[in-house]
C-alpha cells in the first residue's frame, strides 16, 4: 500500500524544513515515548518538531493500518455509504485521509484533537487534498475526556488514541464514542499485547452495549484469544522518500502491526471466519489458522477443491475465510 499522491505531496512539502538527521533524532525519541506506553493520559507530543516527526515517521504506517481496517469493513458492508465522519484524537488527520479514500461518500468531517500543534499541521496538510471533504473538514480543539457528549455521526473512529488516555477513563470514553455512532465505530490500536488487550476490553463492552461486530470477528461470542497470544494483523506500507531518509535508507517498505474492532449499529452479514496468520502454502494444499464461531481452528484447503483452492491462493493474513 502507498500513501495517496496528494497526501504524500502534502507530507513532503509541509515537512521539508527539517533535515533528515534532525527528524531521525526526533522520531527515535518519539518512538521511545510510545514504546513506554504509560496509559496515564500524558501527551507524547511536546512540540511542533514532535508533530512533524510524527507525521514523517508514524503517519504513513497509521494510514496503512486504518485503510486496511476500513477495507475489511467495506468487504462486509459493500453498499454502506457513510456521509459523516467523527475522528477522535485525530492527530494530523490520518484517519480522515484514509476514510475518504475508501468511502468517497463522506461529505462532512469533524476532527477532535487536544494538541493545537497537531491541528495546525493537520490543517496545512488538508489544504493539499484533492477531496473537498478533507479541505473543508472542521478541526475542533478539545480534550475528549472532558467533553460530556459527542455529536452523532455515521462513522466514528479512534485510532492509536487509547494508549494516550488514562486507563481509568477508557470505559466512559468508549460509551461516549458508541453513543455518537450512527453506523460504525472503529477503534484501532498498535498490534501489541497491550494494544490488543485494550481492543479486547472495548469489544466486550461494545457487545454488552448492543453492538454487532462487523470486523475482524465473525461472531459476538467471547474472544477465544487470551494469555500470551494476541489478535493482530499487518499492513505493508511503501516508505516515502522522507521516511527512507529518516530510516537511513534501509528497506523500501515497513510492516505495521495493528489490532482493531469495528462495531456496527445494524446487522452485518457474518463471514465464516477470519484468517489469523499468514497462510502456509504446501504442495497440494494451503493451511489456515481461522477464528470462527467454534473458536480457533486449523482449516486446510486442498488442490482437489478446485474453485475454492483458486480463491484460497489469493487469501492473506486478515482476509475472511471463504464460504465452501
Ligand atoms: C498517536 S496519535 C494518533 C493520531 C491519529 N489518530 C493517527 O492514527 O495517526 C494520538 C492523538 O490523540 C490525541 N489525544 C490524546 N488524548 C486526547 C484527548 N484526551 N483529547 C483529544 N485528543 C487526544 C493526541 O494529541 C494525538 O494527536
Amino acid at each position: 500500500m502507498q500513501l495517496p499522491d496528494d497526501l504524500r505531496d502534502a507530507v513532503e512539502s509541509e515537512l521539508k524544513i527539517q533535515s533528515a538527521r534532525q527528524l531521525a533524532k526526533l522520531t527515535a525519541e518519539l518512538s521511545q515515548r510510545y514504546r513506554e506506553d504509560p496509559e496515564d493520559g500524558r501527551t507524547f507530543i511536546r512540540s511542533i518538531a514532535d508533530v512533524e516527526a510524527y507525521a514523517a515517521y508514524r503517519m504513513p504506517a497509521t494510514f496503512g493500518a486504518v485503510a486496511a481496517v476500513l477495507s475489511r469493513v467495506k468487504d462486509v458492508l459493500p453498499d454502506w455509504e457513510p456521509q459523516t465522519l467523527l475522528d477522535v484524537g485525530a492527530g494530523p488527520g490520518t484517519v480522515m485521509w484514509a476514510a475518504v479514500s475508501l468511502f468517497p461518500s463522506l461529505s462532512s468531517i469533524n476532527l477532535l484533537e487536544r494538541e493545537p500543534v497537531m491541528i495546525s499541521l493537520g490543517r496545512r496538510l488538508a489544504q493539499h487534498a484533492d477531496a473537498p471533504a478533507i479541505q473543508n473538514a472542521d478541526w475542533i480543539q478539545v480534550d475528549v475526556v472532558e467533553r460530556e457528549a459527542l455529536e452523532p455521526h455515521d462513522l466514528v473512529t479512534a485510532a492509536y488514541v487509547f494508549g494516550e488516555l488514562d486507563s481509568s477513563n477508557r470505559q466512559a470514553f468508549i460509551e461516549k464514542l458508541w453513543q455518537a455512532t450512527g453506523g460504525i465505530l472503529i477503534i484501532v490500536e498498535p498490534g501489541t499485547v497491550q494494544g490488543f488487550a485494550r481492543i479486547r476490553e472495548a469489544r466486550k463492552q461494545l457487545i454488552a452495549l448492543g453492538a454487532t461486530i462487523a470486523a475482524p470477528c465473525p461472531h459476538e461470542l467471547e474472544c477465544p484469544i487470551s494469555g500470551s497470544d494476541w489478535c493482530h494483523f499487518a499492513q505493508r506500507i511503501a516508505r516515502t522518500r522522507l521516511h527512507r531518509q529518516v530510516k537511513g535508507g534501509e528497506l523500501a517498505y515497513e510492516d505495521e502491526k495493528f489490532s482493531y474492532v469495528a462495531a456496527a449499529r445494524f446487522p452485518v452479514q457474518k463471514i465464516p471466519g477470519r484468517i489469523l496468520r499468514t497462510p502456509q502454502v504446501r504442495k497440494g494444499h494451503i493451511i489456515f489458522e481461522v477464528c470462527g464461531p467454534e473458536g480457533i481452528e486449523t482449516r486446510i484447503i486442498s488442490r482437489k477443491q478446485k474453485d475454492l483452492f483458486r480463491r484460497a491462493k489469493e487469501l492473506k493474513w486478515g482476509s475472511s475465510f471463504p464460504e465452501e
